[in-house]
């Protein structure tokens, strides 16, 4: 299983004891899911507002600020403005945070993505395959990504609520199980959908191989019962991070979350050997991304 490690910081910028961040390095590129319950992010009292669906415009699933620009969000000028520079704060301090741990991810951190969900983590009315309350590694089928790493930060910033994901077995046993059910694309097809702008740049076999492991695993209702996995509460102000392209993980209930990504390539990681990438090409025995 996965594992579920708890560091005892208490701040953005935190002054890391010897052998600290080692360790951080190790849970988070093992695929385990690392826990920061001190590091909180605090709204001003002016901010509490934030905490509503109201500024949900609600066609997007999520508010997010791509650059300066913030998306998904309704309301008047100034509280929009207000609300950007929340989230802009966020996006700062999650920045902040990746580069004190892991030091040779910080030419990556720039390019981040940040989201705002004010909205309960279930209950829209969504397909199987947008239902993020069944176990899933995150594979997204416009956004190929030929290898890179998909690094997320998560704040829960409900003042009163836990955030409650279920965690899955390890990337490699779900390979494992998965990988005999996945047939090969359609010659061809990589070029189609991207001459369609379906995906933003064409699909490698690895981006085959993951949107693969996505849906297999969401649409199998009874390895989603029977499957190895464990029950995990972020408390009210907790912050964690994973590798969501590694771990199983089902959000399952829980209000207001601030989230930020960051995409690394595999070289920038410690240990690339134990990146997906690296994983499904030892199964396979296939290299799955064409030399860039
Ligand atoms: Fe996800």
């Amino acid at each position: 299983m996965p594992s579920i490690v708890a560091l005892d910081l208490d701040a953005w910028r935190p002054t890391l004891a010897p052998g600290v961040q080692e360790s951080a390095v190790h849970a988070i590129e093992d695929g385990g899911v690392l826990v920061l319950p001190r590091v909180n992010f605090v709204f001003t009292e002016r901010e509490r507002r934030f905490l509503s669906s109201e500024w949900s415009d609600g066609h997007a699933k999520h508010i997010s600020l791509d650059g300066t620009r913030l998306k998904g969000a309704r309301g008047a000028p100034r509280d929009l403005s207000e609300l950007t520079a929340m989230v802009t704060r966020f996006a700062r301090d999650a920045a902040d945070l990746v580069v004190a741990l892991f030091p040779r991810y910080a030419p990556y951190v720039q390019r981040a993505r940040t989201s705002f969900r004010p909205e309960p983590a279930v209950g829209r009315n969504v397909s199987w395959r947008k239902d993020d309350s069944r176990l899933h590694l995150d594979a997204f089928p416009s956004r190929p990504t030929h290898g890179e790493r998909i690094l997320r930060v998560f704040s829960n910033v409900n003042p009163a609520q836990d955030r409650v994901w279920r965690v899955g077995e390890s990337f490699e046993a779900v390979a494992r199980t998965f990988l005999p059910r996945i047939r090969d694309p359609l010659p061809g097809s990589a070029a189609v959908l991207a001459a369609l702008r379906i995906t933003k740049s064409p699909r490698s076999a690895y981006d085959h191989l993951m949107l693969n492991l996505h849906d297999r695993a969401k649409e199998d209702l009874a390895y989603q019962r029977d499957c190895a996995q464990e029950v995990v509460h972020f408390a009210p102000g907790a912050t964690w991070l994973c590798f969501s392209d590694q771990v199983m993980h089902a959000a399952m209930s829980g209000q207001y979350l601030l989230e930020q990504t960051i995409h690394l390539p595999v070289t920038a990681l410690y240990d690339s050997a134990k990146a997906p990438l690296a994983i499904l090409e030892r199964l396979t025995g296939r290299t799955l991304v064409a030399a860039r």
